[in-house]
C-alpha cells in the first residue's frame, strides 16, 4: 500500500494530492456550456474540482472518503455514489476515473442510476472508461510521470472480461500502491448499462474515446 491514508476502494489520499489535473479539466469543460454547475461522484482530493472551479463551474464534490473531502475546497457531500440521493440537479453529472468500468454489474447500474437521478432536464452525464481495446493492448510497465508521480500498472491478469492490476505510485523515496479489478464493456454491454439507467448515449468527448457524454430518455 505505502504509507498516508487510503480509501475504502484503495487509493492513496496523499497521491491524488500529489497529481495534477492534467487533461480533464479540459475535457469537461469543453463538454458544457460555461458556468455549468456540475456534480462530481468520486472526486477524491479535489485534483479535477479545483480546476473546474477556477474554469467558473460551481462543483458540489461526492466521495466516501472523509480524508479525501478533508482536501477540497467546495461543496462537499460524504457518501457512497450508490446512496446518493440530493434532491437536486445539475447540468452535469460527472463520473470520472473509469467508475463505470467497476466488476460488479450492480455497482455499475447504481452508478449510473445516481448519475441520472442528479442530471437536469437538457443536462449530460459525462463518463471517462477504459474503452474494450484498453484491455487488449495495456502492458506491464505502462504509464509514465504525472507531475512528480510515476505511475505504472503491473501484475496485470487478464480473466474473460475482467481485467486485474496492480497501480504502482512513486513520488522521490516515497511509493504507494493500489491493486484493482475492472470489466471491459463492449458497445452493446454499455448500451444495456446506460438504458437501464434512463440514459442515452450522446457523444464522444475524447479523441482516444476515453470519455462519452450520456443524456436522459
Ligand atoms: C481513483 S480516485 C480518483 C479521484 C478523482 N476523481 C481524481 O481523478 O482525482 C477514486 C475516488 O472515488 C472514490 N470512490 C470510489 N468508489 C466510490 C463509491 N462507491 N462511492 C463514493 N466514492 C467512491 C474514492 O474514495 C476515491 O476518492
Amino acid at each position: 500500500m505505502g504509507e498516508g491514508a487510503f480509501t475504502a476502494d484503495g487509493c492513496s489520499v496523499e497521491v491524488y494530492r500529489l497529481l495534477p489535473p492534467g487533461d480533464e479539466p479540459g475535457i469537461v469543460h469543453a463538454a458544457v456550456p460555461a458556468g455549468a454547475s456540475i456534480l462530481e461522484l468520486g472526486s477524491g482530493a479535489g485534483r479535477v474540482t479545483h480546476a473546474l472551479l477556477e474554469l467558473g463551474h460551481p462543483v458540489v464534490a461526492v466521495d466516501d472518503s472523509p480524508e479525501m473531502l478533508a482536501h477540497v475546497r467546495a461543496e462537499t457531500v460524504c457518501s457512497k455514489i450508490e446512496d446518493l440521493r440530493l434532491g437536486r440537479v445539475f447540468d452535469l453529472v460527472l463520473l470520472g476515473s473509469h467508475l463505470v468500468n467497476t466488476a460488479a454489474a450492480a455497482d455499475r447500474a447504481a452508478f449510473l442510476a445516481t448519475a441520472r437521478a442528479h442530471v437536469a432536464p437538457g443536462g449530460r452525464v459525462l463518463v471517462e472508461w477504459h474503452p474494450p481495446e484498453w484491455f487488449d493492448s495495456v502492458r506491464n510497465g505502462q504509464g509514465g510521470e504525472l507531475g512528480e508521480v510515476d505511475v505504472r500498472l503491473w501484475r496485470i491478469v487478464r480473466d474473460g472480461d475482467l481485467l486485474s492490476a496492480v497501480v504502482r505510485y512513486s513520488a522521490g523515496v516515497r511509493w504507494w500502491s493500489q491493486a484493482f479489478t475492472c470489466r471491459r464493456l463492449d458497445s452493446k454491454a454499455l448500451d444495456a448499462a446506460l438504458t437501464s439507467a434512463g440514459l442515452v448515449f450522446d457523444r464522444w468527448c475524447a479523441e482516444d474515446r476515453t470519455w462519452f457524454s450520456a443524456h436522459p430518455e
